[in-house]
């Protein structure tokens, strides 16, 4: 291979720039050049390209976000618009393709692998739920950024006796709420893969007579509904607290750096080796080769997690 297009999709995630930076880096040691595809998916359906080089990157492992932007391409979800891609990369003289992205963005990369396009997957999403693969880039990051702010919320509930719920995101997984509550030694947490009850929420917060944390993943509902309902059953205020995308930017974390650039340079090593249809993850610190099929599956919390210290956290 000569010529290989990288580009990010989905939800920014901190840790994409160290990715690219290290599949450039990896690529110039092998005389091959790497182009930058704008803005995601859609940006490979505009032709949207940007030659990058070792100069180009330098600096940008430690850049949240991504250099090269990104989408969620409604387009690109059509045969018909997907299939003018393969016409587009073999005028480019672009060989295949590296995808940094979540479980979208590598479907999306399936689908070019079915219309004949080598591609190679980096997870990029703070949900760390993809398969195969101990973290995916931006995850530790996003959990660091949400104990910073419970930290914050904590002080205020402790000084004013305040019941705090706060909404972590995650779409349907729990790590970050689970990483945050044990953290931080929240009062409770809520995650989609053992959703509390009512009654069991109801009863540890009315015990508590002081002030109250309760870590809520996204991927369990609204939880303005329980929050109106405790407030008449309890008679004290609830205050709920969403930190939204604050959580999807900002300076990497080392380890997502770290993994980013690994990730990054074994994308490039893997695709030009002639090894494609794999999502590379990590595990051990060591960059492992994942079949797409299994990357998309969930990734579950390991059981420790889940059966031991989440029961020990909420009922205690
Ligand atoms: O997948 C990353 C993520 O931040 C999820 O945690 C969240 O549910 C979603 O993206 C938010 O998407 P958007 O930025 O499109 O609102």
């Amino acid at each position: 291979m000569k010529r290989i297009g990288i580009l990010t999709s989905g939800g920014d995630s901190p840790g994409m720039n160290a990715a690219i930076c290290g599949a450039v880096i990896a690529a110039e040691q092998r005389n091959i050049e790497v182009i930058g595809v704008r803005n995601g998916f859609d940006g490979l359906l505009e032709e949207q390209f940007l030659p990058l080089s070792s100069s180009r990157v330098r600096g940008i492992n430690s850049l949240g976000g991504t250099i090269l932007g990104t989408s969620r391409s409604d387009r690109f979800l059509l045969p018909e618009w997907r299939r003018r891609v393969p016409d587009t990369l073999s005028s480019t003289g672009i060989d295949g393709l590296i995808v940094i992205g979540g479980n979208g963005s590598l479907r999306g990369a399936m689908a070019l692998e079915e219309a004949g396009i080598p591609t190679v997957g980096i997870p990029g999403t703070i949900d760390n739920d993809l398969g195969g693969t101990d973290f995916t880039l931006g995850f530790i990051t996003a959990a660091e950024t949400a104990v910073k702010a419970v930290r914050r919320l904590t002080d205020v509930a402790l000084s004013e006796r305040g019941i705090f719920f706060v909404e972590v995101m995650g779409r349907n997984s729990g790590y970050i709420a689970m990483f945050v509550g044990l953290a931080t030694g929240a009062d409770f947490v809520n995650i989609p893969e053992a959703p509390a009850t009512s009654e069991e929420i109801y009863t540890k917060i009315s015990q508590a007579e002081g002030s109250a944390i309760v870590i809520w993943a996204e991927g369990c509902g609204d939880p303005s509904p329980l929050a109106e309902w405790l407030r008449e059953e309890l008679n004290r205020d609830i205050e709920i607290s969403r930190i939204g995308h604050l959580q999807r930017g900002g300076t990497p974390a080392t380890l997502d750096s770290f993994l980013g650039f690994t990730m990054g340079a074994a994308a490039l090593y893997t695709i030009s080796e002639g090894r494609h249809s794999i999502m590379i993850g990590t595990r051990n610190l060591q960059p492992v080769e994942v079949p797409y099929e299994v990357a998309i599956e969930p990734n579950p919390l390991p059981p420790y997690l889940q059966s031991m210290l989440l029961p020990l956290l909420n009922s205690r």
